[in-house]
C-alpha cells in the first residue's frame, strides 16, 4: 500500500530533523509520497500569515501529516501555527510518550509514561484582550465535551496498551469551576473503566513527584497548559527534548510532531537530534497500521542509542544529524 502524507518542514532545525526522519521512514520500505507544504516564518511575507490555507487543505485531503517545529514570534500579531492547526483541524488529543532508552544519559531507568494533553481549549483558546492599557486578560475555557473526549481518549489508550493507571492532573483546588469541571469529567469517564486504576493529582504536586520518581506514572491526562509544561519537563527527565515524539490526533486525521520547538540556538548547524522526529514518524506508521516498519525503526533507534557511538551532541556524541540518521538506517 502507498500513502500520500503532508509534510511541513518547519523553521529552525525543522528541515534538518525532517530530512533525517524522511530518510529513515523511506528506508523502512513503506511507500510514501510526501506532499511538502511550507508554513512558518518563511511564508509570512508571501501569504501574510504563517499558516496559509493550502497547508490546512493538504492535511484535510490526506488526513495525515508530519511537521517540523515552527517558530512563533513572541508579542507579534500572528497566532501560533501549532495552536491554529490543532484548533482548525480539531486535533483534540496531543499524545506524548516519554520513555527512557538505554545508553541515553539521564537520572532514571524504566520511565515509560504517556502524557495525554487536551489540545483545543484551556488558556490556549486564544481568547485574550487588553483591559485598558495596563492590564490584560486571557480567558481559560474548559468544556464538558472536550474534557470527556480527552479523558475517554486517555482511558482507551491505556486499555489498548494494557496500561494500569490513568492520573488526571489539574488545579481544581484553586480553579474550582474550570479545572473542577475537568476533574469531574475525568472521574466520570474513569468509572467506566473499572479495570484501570484512576486517580488525580494537583499539577504542582505532580511536578515535584514526577521529578522525584517518574517511573511511578503511567498515563497522565490534563488540560492544555499543564500538558505543555509537564511534557517538556518529563522530556528533561529522560534525556532531553531531542528524543520525545508526539502526535496530534483528531476524529479522522492526525498530525505528528516532536515535542521540541525550532531550537534557533542550534539551527543550521546540522547537530540537532532527529530522534524525536523519527519516533514521531514511528507513531505515524503505527497510526497507519504499518507495525512491522515501525518496530524495525524503533529497534534500530534503540540499538544506535544504546551503543552510544554515533549520537548527536545533546547526548554526548559528535555525530551530525544525517550521520546519526544513516547509522539508524544501517541498523535496520
Ligand atoms: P525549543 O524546544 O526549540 O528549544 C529548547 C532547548 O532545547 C534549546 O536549547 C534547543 O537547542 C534544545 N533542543 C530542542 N530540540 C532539540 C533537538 N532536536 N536536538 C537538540 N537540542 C534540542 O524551545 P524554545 O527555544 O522555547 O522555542 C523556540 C521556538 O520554537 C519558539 O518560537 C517556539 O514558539 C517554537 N516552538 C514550536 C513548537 C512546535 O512547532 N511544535 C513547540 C515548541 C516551541
Amino acid at each position: 500500500m502507498s500513502y500520500t502524507i503532508t509534510m511541513i518542514p518547519g523553521d529552525g532545525i525543522g528541515p534538518e530533523v525532517m530530512e533525517a526522519m524522511q530518510a529513515v521512514v523511506n528506508a523502512s520500505g513503506v511507500e510514501i509520497e510526501w506532499e511538502v507544504v511550507n508554513a512558518g516564518e518563511g511564508v509570512i511575507e508571501e501569504y501574510g500569515t504563517p499558516l496559509p490555507d493550502y497547508v490546512i487543505e493538504s492535511i484535510k485531503k490526506n488526513k495525515i501529516a508530519i511537521k517540523g517545529p515552527v517558530t512563533t514570534p513572541v508579542g507579534k500579531g500572528f497566532r501560533s501555527v501549532n495552536v491554529g492547526l490543532r484548533q482548525s483541524l480539531n486535533l483534540y488529543a496531543n499524545v506524548r510518550p516519554v520513555k527512557t532508552f538505554k545508553g541515553v544519559p539521564c537520572r532514571y531507568e524504566d520511565v515509560d509514561l504517556i502524557i495525554v494533553r487536551e489540545n483545543t481549549e484551556d488558556l490556549y483558546a486564544g481568547i485574550e484582550h487588553m483591559v485598558g492599557e495596563d492590564a490584560a486578560e486571557t480567558i481559560k475555557i474548559i468544556t464538558r465535551k472536550a474534557s470527556v473526549r480527552i479523558s475517554k481518549y486517555a482511558y482507551e489508550l491505556a486499555k489498548a496498551q494494557n496500561r494500569k493507571m490513568v492520573t488526571a492532573v489539574h488545579k481544581a483546588n484553586i480553579m474550582k469551576l474550570s479545572d473542577g469541571l475537568f476533574l469531574k469529567c475525568a472521574k466520570e469517564v474513569g468509572e467506566e473503566y473499572p479495570e484501570i486504576i484512576s486517580n488525580d493529582m494537583i499539577v504542582d504536586a505532580m511536578s515535584m513527584r514526577m521529578v522525584q520518581d517518574p517511573t511511578k506514572y503511567d498515563v497522565l491526562v490534563m488540560p492544555n497548559l499543564y500538558g505543555d509544561i509537564l511534557s517538556d519537563m518529563a522530556s528533561g527527565l529522560v534525556g532531553g527534548l531531542g528524543i520525545v515524539p508526539g502526535a496530534n490526533i483528531g476524529e479522522d486525521m492526525a498530525v505528528f510532531e516532536a515535542v521540541h520547538g525550532s531550537a534557533p540556538d542550534i539551527a543550521g548547524l546540522n547537530i540537532a537530534n532527529p530522534t524525536a522526529t523519527i519516533l514521531s514518524g514511528v507513531m505515524m506508521l503505527r497510526y497507519l497500521k504499518e507495525f512491522e516498519a515501525a518496530d524495525k525503526i524503533e529497534k534500530a533507534v534503540s540499538k544506535v542509542l544504546e551503543s552510544g557511538k554515533v549520537v548527536t551532541s545533546d547526548l554526548g556524541g559528535n555525530a551530525k544529524t544525517m550521520e546519526y540518521a544513516n547509522e539508524i538506517i544501517n541498523n535496520m
